[in-house]
């Protein structure tokens, strides 16, 4: 009989830093197109992204999404996070969403259920600052289809 292995703790650890890894870079790539698609205003004082601009806010967003969205939405928010079948409904395609940023804001603030969807969809008005909302509705925006 194997002994228990004791590298499993250590590979889940480096498979949630590759995770997190993919998606900060993937914050960083959208960030870093959407400056460069966008006349952005003058960048002062050698920022790379300007703290109030929506590049900012989409790489900050990602980092949110990362942390409290990627286990059901998924890393590539299609729906399809690794917690997502133990949902019914499932957690939304945020690619396919045709919602604006207010509905994403609402719901994401207080839950599916307060808005008359399924209660899976947890509200994160105590978790998260208005700040990080504003943001990871930044994110979600950036990867929709919804055109602004
Ligand atoms: C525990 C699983 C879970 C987590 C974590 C979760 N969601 Fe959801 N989410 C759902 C489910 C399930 C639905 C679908 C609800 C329905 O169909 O009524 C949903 C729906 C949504 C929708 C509606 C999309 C549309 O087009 O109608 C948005 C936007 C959304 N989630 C954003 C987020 C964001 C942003 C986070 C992180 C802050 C997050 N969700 C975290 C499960 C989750």
């Amino acid at each position: 009989m194997r002994a228990p292995s004791i590298v499993a703790p250590g590979r889940i650890r480096r498979r949630a830093w590759h995770t997190a890894l993919r998606a900060a870079v993937t914050g960083l790539a959208l960030a870093a197109a959407a400056a460069g698609a966008a006349d952005s205003p003058a960048r002062t004082d050698g920022a790379l992204l300007p703290r109030d601009s929506t590049e900012a806010a989409v790489f900050r967003g990602g980092l949110v999404y990362a942390n409290y969205c990627v286990t059901c939405h998924g890393i590539n928010a299609d729906g399809n996070g690794r917690a997502a079948r133990l949902h019914n409904p499932r957690p939304s395609n945020l690619r396919a969403s045709d919602k604006n940023d207010n509905y994403i804001n609402l719901i994401v603030r207080r839950g599916g259920e307060a808005i008359g969807r399924s209660p899976r969809m947890p509200p994160w008005g105590e978790e998260l600052t208005d700040e990080q909302i504003g943001d990871v509705v930044a994110f979600v925006r950036s990867v929709n289809m919804r055109q602004p």
